[in-house]
């Protein structure tokens, strides 16, 4: 029998159905004129997203397991040697004493303490998992703490509810209750958690709730939690209070100074207040490498901009290319982590060829050389609830064909970067649809101070060579990204480097963007501890203006480097900087010129962010410097 179908879709509307399974549902509708407007909105409603510590924006190296704390070291060590920054090194189950969490296995990590100091010596953290299944024994001192407080999860018969998890027999604290949070929270505490410290942070997996032999590998919808509500009812909540109450832990232990990290499987509306939400256990699969944007995508429309795919895919071992394939995409997921099941072959950088180490190492550069970029997007999104990856539609969809684009496989990172994957093995060549129209123009990134040089128009189809290394990556015309060049062990490491802002112009000459900047630990930045300043080019003149300028770096003046500007500009002759009061004439010397590219060299100007400088382009014919 075929679904009835209703007038406004016989018109060609779309049409929703709810089914509720406990209650009535209320439900918001949200409109707005942008898709950004709505989305402010929506955090507006369930809450703003953390602005992440800035570790956490770095590379992730993680596996189940890193077997002891030696292990560890040498990864680390590793990382050194193959001068390959990762602001974070991961300990999966295997850490603890039998799966209680909380506690370590004592002959493998006889010391890890020692072990965190070491690896933050290299300005690096440990994350430990945390799940919120407990081992039902009576000498672990969580279960015997839960107990003894009552905060179980109960059976409709009242009983404790049992189930089997990792550590085998398991109960389940009843998160959505107050007390049970605040208990939980109170477990992070410095003194309580041994071996913790500032330098470790919190992963909280399996709060679906997963329960291996439960209904739909859960608990029953009949369960019981505080004031008698039933599983039925909060289901979607439980994995939310679980990352809450650990996110409350991470606060309380560090008296509210630290920003906390925390990452979660299980989410509901509202989580982005709490961290990083990666997409569970994917597979070293092709297939799963191009899913990994469609979802991560669908994550991000949703209110949840800091999310990830495991790298490599959880399950099977990736061959070389699709390992790095992987890290080339990766490098654009807001949480860029690598990880693997038990059973699979290391897959660290140095397991591979040559060739396949040093795709791994240059996407994980990438990132890094993007970190002021990323951290303005992390600071936009925290401020405006936008994404931080996006449709391609989000920003540029109404008068252009990006609408009618097909495939989401490909995706903007932030409003100046598409990124189009390639998601195929022994693919080098791969066709784009630039959105847009005849009026935006786009960049490649890797020529942007290539010799040969390309541009091309939105709502253009095309096809670009060569890639068999790195993946494609546009930047479009009015936009700006702050880029730090020096390669550092961590983002920790890269706080007093210079920027170089690589400035594309619109087919008018227009380009604005910004770059934000805090502490990148603190909370300080909520009472005005950052500097935030907008760049601009207009009439041939770039112009930084400071916003907001209550944050500095002993040491650092937030240099600027360098500056590659992309446009069709005429044959410069000289370029005039007004800095402090100065006037400074730049000579050839500083500055040379491909077809699309002017390359600015400021370094021995200590142009700084602080100040509201200017850069004038003057062409050799006097007349405006576009073409
Ligand atoms: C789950 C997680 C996975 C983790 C494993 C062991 O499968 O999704 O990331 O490694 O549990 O903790």
């Amino acid at each position: 029998m075929s679904r009835p179908t209703n007038v406004n879709e016989q018109e060609g509307g779309k049409v929703a159905h709810w089914i509720s399974e406990s209650g009535v549902m209320e439900v918001y509708v949200l409109v707005g004129a942008t898709p950004k407007e709505v989305l402010t909105k929506y955090a507006r409603l369930t809450g703003f997203p953390q602005m992440p510590p800035a570790f956490a924006t770095g590379h992730h190296q993680s596996r189940w397991n890193y077997n002891s704390q030696d292990d560890v070291k040498a990864i680390n060590d590793e990382l050194i040697k193959w001068n390959t920054p990762t602001d974070v090194i991961w300990l999966d189950i295997e850490h603890t004493d039998g799966k209680r969490y909380f506690t370590w296995d004592s002959y493998h990590f006889s010391n890890p303490s020692d072990m965190v100091s070491y690896v933050a010596s290299f300005g690096r953290k440990i994350v430990t998992i945390v799940d919120p299944h407990i081992k039902n024994d009576a000498n672990y001192y969580i279960n015997s703490d839960i107990d003894a407080r009552d905060l179980w999860v109960r059976t409709r018969d009242g009983e404790v509810y049992t189930g089997w998890c990792w550590p085998g027999e398991s109960r389940y604290p009843d998160f959505s209750n107050p007390t049970m949070r605040q208990f939980w929270a109170e477990q992070f505490r410095f003194d309580k958690y041994q071996h913790s410290s500032s330098n470790l942070f919190i992963w909280n997996d399996m709060n679906e709730p997963s329960v291996f032999n439960g209904p739909e590998v859960t608990m029953p919808k009949s369960c019981r939690h505080v004031d008698g509500w039933e599983h039925r009812d909060l289901h979607n909540l439980y994995g939310y209070f679980v990352h809450w109450a650990t996110f409350d832990g991470l606060l309380l232990r560090s008296n509210h100074a630290i920003r906390p990290f925390v990452l979660s499987r299980s989410f509901f509306a509202g989580s982005q207040r709490f961290g990083a939400i990666w997409t569970g256990d994917n597979t070293a699969d092709w297939k799963h490498l191009k899913i990994s944007v469609p979802m991560l995508l669908s994550m991000s429309i949703a209110g949840l901009p800091f999310v990830g795919a495991d790298i490599g895919g959880f399950f099977n071992n990736p061959t070389p290319e699709l390992m790095a394939r992987w890290y080339e995409l990766a490098t654009f997921y807001p949480f860029f982590r690598n990880h693997a099941h038990q059973d699979t072959k290391r897959r660290e950088l140095w397991e591979f060829d040559d060739v396949f180490a040093q795709r791994m190492r240059n996407a994980i550069v990438q990132r890094y050389q993007l970190f002021p970029y990323v951290y303005t997007l992390f600071h936009l999104s925290a401020t405006t609830g936008e994404p931080i990856m996006r449709p391609l539609w989000f920003d540029l969809d109404r008068d252009s064909s990006a609408s009618t684009l097909t495939g989401d496989d490909a995706f903007m990172f932030g409003p100046a970067l598409l990124v189009q994957g390639i998601y195929e093995p022994d693919v080098t060549d791969v066709v784009v649809s630039l959105p847009g129209n005849k009026t935006h123009v786009w960049y490649e990134w890797r020529e942007r101070e290539a010799k040969e040089q390309h541009l091309y128009s939105g709502g253009e189809q095309v096809r670009l060579f060569g890639y068999a290394q790195g993946i494609p990556v546009l930047q479009l015309g009015g936009t700006i990204v702050a880029t730090a060049l020096r390669i550092r062990r961590s983002t920790e490491l890269m706080k007093r480097d210079p920027l170089s802002l690589v400035v594309a112009l619109d087919k008018y000459g227009l380009s604005k963007g910004l770059v934000y900047i805090d502490d990148g630990t603190s909370f300080d930045f909520q009472n005005g501890a950052y500097l935030k300043a907008e760049i601009q080019v207009q009439n041939c003149q770039l112009f930084n203006t400071v916003i907001h300028n209550k944050y500095t770096v002993p040491g650092s003046g937030h240099f600027i480097e360098k500056f590659t500007i992309l446009g069709s500009l005429q044959p410069l002759e000289r370029i005039e900087i007004l800095s402090q009061g100065k006037q400074h004439n730049l000579n050839k010397d500083f500055f040379h010129q491909h077809q699309f590219s002017l390359i600015i060299k400021t370094m021995p100007l200590h142009l700084s962010l602080y100040d509201n400088f200017q850069v004038h382009l003057i062409s050799k014919n006097k007349g405006s410097c576009l073409k």
